[in-house]
Formats: C-alpha cells, sequence, structure tokens
C-alpha cells in the first residue's frame, strides 16, 4: 500500500482534528467524508481537499483502507456494522456508543472478523504515561483520584443524557482508561450525581459526579467530574502508592518522592498524532502499536457506563 487511503464518516470537532493530523502524515490521505450534515461534510472536504459521499456505503465502494467514525455517542452502530462487514481496519471515537448492547454486538462481530481496530483514547501515547507506568510496574498502588473538571462543549448533543450519556461517559472515560491503563481494572463502584444540570438550554445530566472505585488490585480511588465551569480546570489523575505521588495530566507528570519532587512536561499534541500514526502504521501492515482495540476500549466503556449506572440508581455496581 502506498499511502493509506481514509474515509471519515462524520465531519464534526473531532473528524476536523484527524483530518488534520492524518493530512501531515505521510503515509495516508483523507479520501472521502461523509455526513449526515452535507454542509458539514463539504466543508471539512473543502478544507482538507477530499471528496463528499452520500453515506457510508457510497464511501466504501471508493475503496478506501480504513475508517474513521466519528459520530457523536448515539449515532454509533450502522457506520461500524458497515466497514466490519466490508473488512476495513475501523478506528472509533471514544464513547464506542451509549448503547452497551450494540458496543457489545459490534466487539463480537470485529473479534468474528479479525478486523483491526482503534479507539481514540490518546492520553495512552503521551510519554509521560509510559514513565507513570514504568515507576509503577513494581509498586502497589493504595490510592488514586480522578477529576475531570470543565465546561459543557460547545455541541448541542453534549448535555443531553440520551444522546451523550453525560459527563463521565462521555468525558471522564479519558481519566476512567488511564486509571485502568495505570493501575488496572476496577471491579465495583459507587456514584452520586447532583441531580442539578449545568446551566445551559435543555441540559438534563448531572452537573456534578462523585464515584468511589474500588480495584482489583486493593487500590481504592475517586472521580469527581463537573461541567459547570466556563473554561477547562483540570482532567488528569493522581496516583499513590507507598513512597510515591504522581500525579498525570495530558500537559505534565509530577513525580514526587519524599522531598524529591520532578515535574515532566508533555505536549497533548504528541499523542493526538500518535494514536493515528499508530493505527496508520497497523493499517498498512508495519508495527504494530494499537494501545486501545475496541475490546479494550469496551472494557473503559463498561466502566463509565457502571458509574452512570450507580449515579442514577444510588447503588454500588459491581463492573
Ligand atoms: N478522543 C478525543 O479526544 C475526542 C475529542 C473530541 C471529541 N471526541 C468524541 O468524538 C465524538 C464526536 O465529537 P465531535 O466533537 O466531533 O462532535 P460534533 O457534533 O462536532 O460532530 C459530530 C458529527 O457527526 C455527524 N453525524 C451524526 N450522526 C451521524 C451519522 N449517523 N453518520 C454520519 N455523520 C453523523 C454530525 O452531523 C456531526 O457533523 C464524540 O463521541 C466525542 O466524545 C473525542
Amino acid at each position: 500500500m502506498a499511502v493509506a487511503r481514509v474515509g471519515l464518516v462524520g465531519a464534526g470537532g473531532v473528524a476536523q482534528r484527524h483530518a488534520r493530523v492524518l493530512s501531515q502524515l505521510p503515509d495516508a490521505q483523507v479520501t472521502g467524508v461523509t455526513d449526515v450534515v452535507p454542509a458539514a461534510a463539504e466543508s471539512l472536504a473543502s478544507t482538507y481537499g477530499t471528496k463528499v459521499f452520500p453515506d457510508v456505503e457510497a464511501l466504501l465502494s471508493e475503496g478506501v483502507d480504513a475508517v474513521y467514525v466519528c459520530v457523536p455517542p448515539f449515532a454509533h452502530g450502522p457506520a461500524e456494522q458497515a466497514v466490519i462487514a466490508a473488512g476495513i481496519p475501523l478506528f472509533v471515537e471514544k464513547p464506542i456508543s451509549l448503547d452497551h448492547d450494540i458496543a457489545v454486538s459490534l466487539a463480537k462481530q470485529i473479534a468474528e472478523s479479525n478486523v483491526l481496530t482503534a479507539v481514540g483514547h490518546h492520553w495512552r501515547y503521551l510519554a509521560i504515561v509510559d514513565k507513570a507506568r514504568t515507576l509503577l510496574a513494581d509498586r502497589d498502588v493504595r490510592l488514586v483520584t480522578g477529576a475531570w473538571l470543565d465546561k459543557v462543549p460547545p455541541v448541542g448533543w453534549w448535555p443531553h443524557r440520551d444522546r451523550s450519556g453525560g459527563p463521565v461517559v462521555e468525558q471522564a472515560a479519558h481519566v476512567l482508561d488511564l486509571a485502568r491503563y495505570l493501575v488496572g481494572e476496577v471491579t465495583q463502584v459507587s456514584a452520586v450525581g447532583s441531580g442539578t444540570p449545568p446551566s445551559v438550554p435543555g441540559a438534563d445530566i448531572d452537573g456534578s459526579t462523585v464515584a468511589t472505585l474500588r480495584f482489583a488490585g486493593g487500590a481504592i480511588g475517586t472521580l469527581a467530574a463537573t461541567c459547570v465551569l466556563g473554561w477547562k480546570e483540570r482532567a488528569g489523575l493522581e496516583i499513590y502508592a507507598d513512597g510515591l505521588a504522581l500525579s498525570v495530566a495530558e500537559d505534565k507528570l509530577t513525580i514526587r518522592s519524599g522531598d524529591d519532587i520532578t515535574t515532566v512536561d508533555s505536549d497533548p499534541e504528541s499523542a493526538r498524532v500518535a494514536v493515528d500514526a499508530a493505527f496508520i502504521r497497523a493499517v498498512r501492515g508495519e508495527e504494530q502499536d494499537i494501545r486501545v482495540p475496541y475490546a479494550e476500549a469496551l472494557r473503559t466503556h463498561e466502566l463509565a457506563l457502571a458509574v452512570a449506572a450507580s449515579a442514577a440508581s444510588g447503588r454500588s455496581v459491581d463492573v
């Protein structure tokens, strides 16, 4: 394959980001885009010099080597089914679906067809996350505190529970995925939602959520999420092991052991490029460094859904 020809399903914010990154990679080319809003597809196509297709089937018939599905949480399912059925490598944005049954059914279809997949949990490609994993490799983690403290993103579907799944499923999932990657599986969650939505029209999601997490390895943790601010305050994870404290965010890792404090700066864009570059290398049959295939993202998604279910029911939920 000279250059990997990539099709995009969905032409919104994150699709534009992938189009920008892919168009800078020497071994990838954005070949076409489709969106249920044709004007969105046309806008992306004119910026990145690619073709607009009326639907996924037409995009696939162009003969693409890979497809990115960049639709909102409520819209997953049909596009992925068509791409997998065609045997085409699939990149899906998180969260992989709102509906657990759809995600499970897609995971089964992927396993049966052995199609290459990747999901956009790009934090796993941060060099500081590699460093944190190395530091934690021979230690027992005791406590984890995660947070995503932010605003309501400017997309109409976001503040609606039946469209986005709410802030934990939609946004804090990055932090939950990082917790799984650095600390291991969570077995039980207990969460509380504020019951008060953020002050944007029509919002029906919790403005704030807190959760407790019990990890299989013995650690306990918390997650705090809010979307009531007008800015992004902080997103990241603090991890405490015997004699070691780590603070991981997209832009910085702080390591403390006694009086010894080290700060390592990080460029968030590096991981956004790396996640696409790794997928394209795998599509081209080169190095295999996909850190979150679909089945792995399903586990993170199930954890986020468990937090949301616990907040809704008021009961603890086994994951
Ligand atoms: N990994 C990340 O860092 C990251 C960053 C931003 C967004 N995201 C995720 O990407 C997803 C999309 O977010 P966004 O900000 O691009 O949203 P958006 O609303 O800006 O764009 C979504 C686009 O999908 C289109 N669409 C909806 N249903 C469709 C369908 N069935 N077929 C084709 N197109 C369809 C919409 O018309 C819209 O143009 C969300 O799940 C979000 O969480 C991930």
